[in-house]
């Protein structure tokens, strides 16, 4: 019989010589493609993967519970919950907040929570789909993070005397992995007892003051879907440093049971065939005893084998990264003759036509795309013509994800049906979110992912300054 070693071993030999192929294809500009998202596999990626096949475990397992441990320890939290996709981790995190064991603090049917019109779609959804409120605010351009002023007033205004107090909670991601301002956000909600939930899913090891994104918020959310910092095919986590609430995050994930065993484990509790819950009779099985409305948002130990081995490497993604926006930020100044030095100041800057990105200066980021917007003063220049130029010469292109949310199919309508709201109070597409309609009618972004290089990114930041001498 084949021993697991040998089997280990071949995959090890097949997927060096792999990577080595992958490795040794040149870059041709306009015939190779440059993609927005790269995920950095190895031998031993593979090799974790068919090792958990072998195990014939499948569920979570032992591999689990590394990634669950090493994950929390490289962001700098206690708890860490692997689930199946970072959509999952904040549907996961928020439901969280709906438990009843938060007593005062749990959120509720029609509970407010603030969060930008433009971004991702699963970064609201769970506020919907929860039955609470969305409040929506505006983003701004060249961060695309929330418009903080704007938050500010609805907080002040819903906590003032005489206010309804409705607003509960700010869920918000890092755009494109770059952080909103978590330390003002993170006063606000200790002043007026909001919880701060972080959507971390692009901005995994992007720092703060030194600090990593994902140890601010009340709960924050990874995601490792490929064009992520790591992978896991699918996947995402949940972290927090509250073992209430790590505990209810568990349950909600793990259909909503009561029971805190790990799968394969019983009587964690010491009491399994004791307890006298709900109207159930004393002593039924707690491991089916549901404290929650859960769900089953759990991955398999195949996924989280994978997510160990792409731990390794994450440090060098993160810094890759880092130095691959940084170049394409000089890149495109050099392409306009502008001068790079406002990414270091944290300043605004115009190169060319385009809206340069804005980095706060405390900040180190991991990109997780580039994003740009062509002047709103410049309509003669058309962003679709743009991608197109762009596509032509197979550099890939995306979209700030959903842009204004209220435009999309789904959500046209939610306002007029008191499902959400608006700060300003309109629909949220007569004009009232300015920034988020530009970046509806005029943003995109480029990859930064450590797949590219040098040349790659000069070749993109030329041919952006190509297109434009040729409008
Ligand atoms: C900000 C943000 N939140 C959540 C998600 C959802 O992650 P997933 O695709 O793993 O469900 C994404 C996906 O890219 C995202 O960009």
């Amino acid at each position: 019989m084949t021993t697991r070693e040998e089997i280990l071993r071949g995959v090890r030999g097949y997927g060096e010589a792999k990577c080595a192929a992958e490795e040794s294809k040149g870059f041709v500009p306009g015939e190779s493609f440059i993609s927005t998202g790269g995920k950095v596999v190895d031998a031993q990626d593979l090799v974790n993967m068919v090792d958990s096949v072998l195990d014939g475990w499948f569920t979570s397992g032992r591999y689990h519970d590394e990634f669950e441990q090493k994950l929390a320890a490289w962001v700098g939290v206690q708890h860490c919950a692997f689930v199946n996709s970072g959509s999952s981790a904040n549907l996961n995190a928020l439901a969280a907040l709906t438990s009843p064991k938060l007593g005062k603090r749990q959120l509720l049917p029609g509970d407010e929570v603030i969060t930008p019109v433009a971004g991702f779609p699963t970064t609201i959804n769970p506020i919907l789909q929860l039955g609470l409120k969305p409040v929506f605010v505006d983003v701004e351009l060249g961060t695309y993070d929330a418009v903080d002023e704007q938050i500010v007033s609805l907080v002040e205004q819903s906590h003032s005397e005489g206010g309804d107090k409705k607003i509960k909670a700010i869920m918000m991601a890092h755009t494109l992995g770059n952080p909103f301002n978590v330390t003002l956000m993170r006063e606000l909600c200790d002043k007026y007892g909001l919880w701060l939930v972080e959507d971390a899913c692009d901005a995994l090891g992007t720092t703060i003051d030194g600090k990593r994104v994902g140890t601010f918020g009340d709960l924050a959310t990874a995601s490792f879907y490929p064009a992520h910092h790591i992978t896991t095919g699918e996947g995402g986590a949940v972290f927090c440093n509250n073992g209430l609430l790590a505990k209810e995050v568990k349950s909600f994930r793990d259909w909503g049971r009561a029971c805190w065993c790990d799968t394969g484990h019983d009587n964690a509790c010491g009491k399994r065939f004791d307890w006298q819950l709900g109207k159930l009779p004393k002593g039924y099985d707690h491991k089916y005893t549901y404290d929650n409305i859960g769900y089953n948002l759990k991955a398999t130990d195949i996924q989280a084998a994978l997510g160990v081995s792409q731990l390794d490497k994450i440090d060098n993604t993160v810094s890759t990264r880092h130095k691959n926006g940084d170049k394409l930020y000089t890149a495109i100044c050099t392409a306009f003759g502008v001068d790079a030095q406002a990414l270091e100041n944290g300043e605004h800057l115009t190169a060319g036509p385009f809206v340069m990105p804005v980095v706060a200066k405390n900040v180190n980021l991991s990109w997780f795309g580039f994003p740009l917007t062509l002047d709103p003063s410049r309509p003669e220049l058309d962003r679709e013509d743009l991608i197109q130029f762009l596509n032509s010469r197979k550099i890939g292109t995306r979209l700030v994800f959903a842009s204004n949310i209220l435009r999309q199919p789904a959500y046209v309508g939610l306002v007029e049906a008191g499902r959400a709201r608006t700060f300003g109070g309109g629909n949220g597409v007569d004009g009232d979110f300015p920034n988020a309609d530009v970046v509806t009618n005029r943003s995109f972004w480029l990859g930064t992912h450590p797949n590219l290089s040098d040349e790659m990114i000069t070749f993109m930041a030329d041919s952006l300054k190509e297109w434009v001498n040729g409008q």
